[in-house]
């Protein structure tokens, strides 16, 4: 019998070619656009697939596992986040569950980096001024915004992408850094002249930029709440491009309105694809649709990288980018 494959989105193609290379047969959702639960449950229900290639979009649990059935050995997750998973559950069944780190770290540190750099200077508020015609004038007082070169960076979440936006901020903006985790890096401290902060509080007074890279855990859910950010400077931006339940979407709208910040750059939200179309009234956020890692290059090496980890799972091997052992 055919080793078959299922993906539940269309993804750049380079990893589908890999797998039909295999002599897997791969069959990929004709949706324009996520699954939903039940549209995933009926995807896989009586289908046999052996791997299940799957997005962030997809809420996968127990439910969706049992409709995969046992001979499905691997879902592949096309993104580095896997909170779309819940991990027990495939434990329970056997199953790997694998991610796609590394080869996007650099486009999200440059993502986060544009957005710091293009709220700083008020850039989507000029293009906007632009577009509505409003430019009639050069002004010496017009569109005033904050440089970034050698303000403090707060890096909350030294992981792979937190420390290459602090390498870009500190090599490339001569910016100061600071930095909670869970874990202290005493060599990441010696390279860059970085400063450990042993809790999110002692961190947020101290910062110009605060740019958040932990991952969505219970313990991280509503880090960003009322309290702490009203522990941010008035002048201080924060920039979000982890998950977007990290920050309590409600107090960070009332923080901008009442400028207790000076401004914030989003790519994911609170109840993703829906934010409070209420942000759209305010001037001093950016907003981007959950794109820091889409750039061609990237999501190439993202789709070879899934087709990779379930190559070797159905070839009996460990896959290379687990993050949960069977
Ligand atoms: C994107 O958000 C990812 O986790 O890869």
């Amino acid at each position: 019998m055919a080793t078959k494959v299922f993906v539940t989105e269309k993804i750049p193609d380079r990893g589908i070619l890999l797998l039909q290379k295999q002599g897997y047969e791969v069959t990929m959702s004709e949706k324009d656009g996520p699954l939903t639960r039940e549209e995933l449950v009926a995807a896989l229900t009586g289908k046999e697939y052996n791997a299940v290639l799957s997005l962030l979009t997809n809420k996968i649990d127990d439910e969706v596992f049992d409709a995969a059935g046992k001979q499905c050995k691997i879902f592949a997750n096309f993104a580095v986040g896997f909170d779309n998973i819940n991990l027990q559950a495939a434990r329970d069944r056997s199953v790997y569950i694998t991610n796609t780190p590394d080869v996007l770290t650099e486009t999200v540190a440059e993502h986060t980096f544009g957005l710091m750099v293009a709220l700083a200077h008020r850039m989507s508020e000029g293009d906007r001024f632009m577009r509505k015609g409003l430019y009639k004038a050069w002004g010496p007082m017009l569109l005033l915004g904050n440089d970034v070169f050698g303000k403090t960076l707060g890096v909350v979440g030294l992981g792979r992408i937190g420390a290459r936006v602090a390498h870009h901020a500190v090599r490339g903006f001569e910016m100061k850094i600071i930095y909670y985790d869970v874990k202290r890096n005493e060599q990441f401290e010696k390279d860059y002249g970085a400063v450990f902060m042993s809790t999110v509080e002692d961190l947020l007074p101290k910062a110009d930029f605060v740019s958040i890279h932990v991952p969505l855990l219970e313990s991280t859910q509503h880090l960003m709440n009322d309290t702490r950010l009203k522990m941010m400077k008035k002048t201080a931006f924060l920039i979000n491009t982890a998950r977007g339940p990290i920050v309590e979407e409600e107090a960070l709208y009332r923080a901008l309105r009442e400028k207790t910040i000076a401004g914030a750059a989003l790519d994911v939200y609170e109840k993703e694809p829906k934010i409070d179309p209420l942000f759209f009234e305010l001037e001093n956020v950016l907003l981007t649709p959950h794109i820091a890692s889409a750039t061609i290059e990237t999501r190439q090496k993202m789709s070879e990288l899934a087709a990779n980890n379930i190559i070797e799972a159905l070839a009996g091997r460990i896959p290379p980018n687990i993050v949960m052992a069977k």
